[in-house]
């Protein structure tokens, strides 16, 4: 059999691929759990949206497009009774969950241009809190990767509209009154604001994304 030849030297080849397994691993995850089957490609989209809507370059947007596809990509090494355990989890369970940010990165680190990119630190700290009391570094305001900080708005959002086997989902409304709520808190004031622009646009797409979710 012939393989075609590729043309590893092509920056576009290499954005596209890299792209791609940001995609298909975010896949690889979201299989792990039918109560998230879209959610990395659905943060992945927002926070693209979100990087855009803060004066970002279409570049910077893109990386942390990819970024939001691997964030939760450490919840592979979490067992899958503490990931779909229903009700609340024990303090060693809630340990072995808080672990998946590093695991993530650790996971990522060996794909040099995604270090470079920075990917590898906003997953690493997609769930630090801009107030200084998230994990796993307790990381504070501008200390956090911006990357990080935008992802964590929009897997909030994510979360917020999923149903999960604990509490329903909410709708759009009760998710962005939510995120206003946490401003200075546990969200970036700068990204809250940037949310609030392009509300609208962001609604419009998870709606796109929770349809597709219906098909599969
Ligand atoms: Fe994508
Ligand atoms: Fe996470």
């Amino acid at each position: 059999m012939k393989i075609r030849p590729i043309r590893p030297n092509s920056a576009h080849f290499v954005t596209t691929v890299l792209h791609q397994f940001a995609e298909s691993l975010g896949f690889a995850i979201d299989a792990k759990d039918p109560y998230t089957s879209m959610h990395s490609e659905e943060v992945a989209e927002v926070s693209h949206a979100l990087a855009l809507s803060m004066g970002l370059s279409p570049n910077e947007a893109d990386i942390i497009h990819v970024a939001g596809h691997l964030h939760d990509i450490g919840k592979i090494g979490v067992p899958d009774a503490v990931l779909k355990k229903q009700g609340s989890l024990s303090p060693s369970e809630w340990r072995a969950m808080r672990r998946h940010p590093r695991a993530g990165a650790d996971i990522l680190r060996p794909v040099a241009a995604l270090k470079s990119l920075g990917v590898v630190d906003m997953v690493l700290h997609h769930h630090e809190r801009y107030d200084g009391t998230g994990y796993p570094d307790g990381l504070a305001g501008a200390q956090i990767p911006l990357g990080a900080r935008i992802i964590a708005v929009a897997d909030s959002v994510s979360a917020m509209l999923q149903n999960r086997p604990y509490r329903p989902s909410k709708n759009f409304e009760a998710a962005r009154k939510e995120v206003l709520r946490c401003s200075g808190t546990q969200f970036d004031p700068r990204v809250v604001q940037a949310f609030e622009g392009v509300a609208a646009a962001i609604e419009g797409m998870v709606d796109v994304l929770s349809a597709k979710e219906k098909d599969v």
